[in-house]
């Protein structure tokens, strides 16, 4: 039997409450097996970003249970979360996020630093060349493109060599070429090194690489796909109506 890198058990992010109140995720009990790579897709607002926040322990659910490994975060303070999290858990925000006043080097070094240790130059450059950048390392988020900028920061969650990677549209910013190399080293990373990745899509494409599609409406798990090609995840997103233009 496989194990279960992080299992999410019903699930509930409410923000507000009376009129103004928004249920973000509604009920979600989703597995992700160890070394498999998901894809989470759904309409703006539907919810994927809370889920990736919610299972990352980046954000605490209203109610439900988060579990990583046998560990449950819920129940976690918030110290031993964040400790957590710097050990076992990668995370690529949708809005990368990036200190600005650090090069690219020493913004992908940070969570060593955070984390007491002394960044191996090697190391941090050799993460930096994986995502295509070795020769931006002392640029600053500033003088870098915004698919540049996203690298770095998908370089910032690989280098502590985390279990489970978050990663929320981690190519929205990248050209089709781009896109694949990242996509390329996120499928290396659970084939060969048994890494669990989650990553959220809007893009058919970049999803039909993961073994796993999970679908999201208005909060709630709304099916998923099992090793489908783009064209039917595609299908699958619009729906029958055809695009105005
Ligand atoms: N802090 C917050 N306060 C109130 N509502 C929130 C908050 N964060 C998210 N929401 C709401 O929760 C819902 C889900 O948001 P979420 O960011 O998870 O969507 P998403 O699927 O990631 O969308 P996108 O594709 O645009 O990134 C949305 O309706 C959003 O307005
Ligand atoms: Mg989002």
């Amino acid at each position: 039997m496989t194990a279960i890198a992080i299992a999410l058990r019903s699930v509930s992010r409410r923000h507000g409450s009376g009129d103004s109140a928004v249920t973000a995720l509604d009920d979600v009990s989703l597995a992700f097996p160890k070394g498999t790579f998901t894809a989470v897709m759904g309409r703006s607002g539907s919810g994927k970003s809370t889920l990736l926040q919610c299972a990352a322990g980046l954000d605490r659910p209203t109610s439900g249970s988060v579990l990583l490994g046998g560990t449950e975060l819920t129940g976690l303070s918030e110290k031993n979360l964040t400790l957590l999290r710097r050990q076992r858990i990668g995370f690529v925000f949708q809005a990368f996020n990036l200190l600005p006043s650090l090069t690219a080097e020493q913004n992908v070094a940070l969570p060593l630093r955070l984390a007491g240790r002394r960044p191996p130059r090697a190391h941090v450059r050799e993460v930096l060349d994986r995502v295509g950048l070795a020769d931006r390392a002392r640029h600053r988020p500033s003088r870098l493109s915004g698919g540049q900028q996203q690298r770095v920061a998908l370089a910032r969650a690989l280098v502590t060599r985390p279990e489970v990677l978050f990663a929320d549209e981690p190519t929205g910013a990248l050209d089709t070429r781009t896109s694949r190399t990242v996509l390329t080293l996120l499928r290396a990373m659970a084939d060969d090194e048994g890494r669990t990745i989650v990553m959220v899509t809007h893009d058919p494409v970049a999803a039909s690489c993961a073994d796993r599609v999970v679908f999201l409406v208005d909060g709630r798990v709304d099916g998923e796909l099992t090793g489908a090609k783009a064209d039917d995840i595609a299908t699958r997103m619009t729906g029958p109506e055809v695009l105005p233009c």
